[in-house]
């Protein structure tokens, strides 16, 4: 598939990562497409939430339909979690992780920097609630070149990759 697209969401879910959600330069991709909106339990009682996944392309990310050297920047936000019931809100808007993860991460990865320009830049999110970030790192057999860690408890950890960056 040819795009002029800079920019490859490659997990876009419902993108609230987003400021600007329908951003000219990005094209959002995901593996599934869905419309939810229903009562959820929480801790604190029970409250509605909507849930919308309409990527402009519907493809597994371990397999992407564009040509090698494509994009300036990916993004690649993954599930991040194993033990989740396949019911709970937080399945439903992040996905969830099957024993097989660092394979998936991995061949996942490696297509993101297929599609990624020479010197281009991934940037990984990745959510330390059941998996440290280093089996990830692992996994793809990459550590980020720095990175930072955000969220309530610190556990949401922003990584920058570039394409061809010199190896250690
Ligand atoms: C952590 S969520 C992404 C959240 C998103 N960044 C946001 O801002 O809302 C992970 C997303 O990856 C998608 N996903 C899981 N496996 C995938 C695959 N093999 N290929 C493409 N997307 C996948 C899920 O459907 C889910 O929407």
């Amino acid at each position: 598939m040819k795009t002029n697209k800079k920019i490859l969401d490659a997990t876009c879910g419902s993108r609230s990562i987003w400021f600007n959600k329908n951003h000219p330069d990005a094209l959002y991709m995901d593996k599934r497409r869905e419309q939810d909106s229903r009562i959820w339990k929480s801790g604190d009682g029970q409250s509605e939430r909507f849930l919308t996944v309409d990527p402009d392309v519907l493809a597994d990310f371990t397999e992407m339909p564009f040509e090698d050297n494509t994009f300036y920047l990916v993004v690649f936000d993954p599930p991040h979690l194993k033990s989740v019931s396949e019911t709970a809100w937080l399945c439903r808007k992040y996905g969830k992780l099957d024993d097989t993860w660092p394979q998936m991460l991995h061949d996942g990865f490696a297509e993101c920097m297929r599609v990624l320009k020479p010197n281009g830049i991934l940037i990984f999110k990745w959510s330390e609630y059941e998996i440290p970030a280093a089996e990830v790192w692992k996994a793809i057999g990459r550590k980020p070149l720095f990175g930072h860690h955000s969220g309530k408890n610190s556990k949401t950890f922003w990584g920058c990759f570039m394409k061809g960056e010199t190896d250690e």
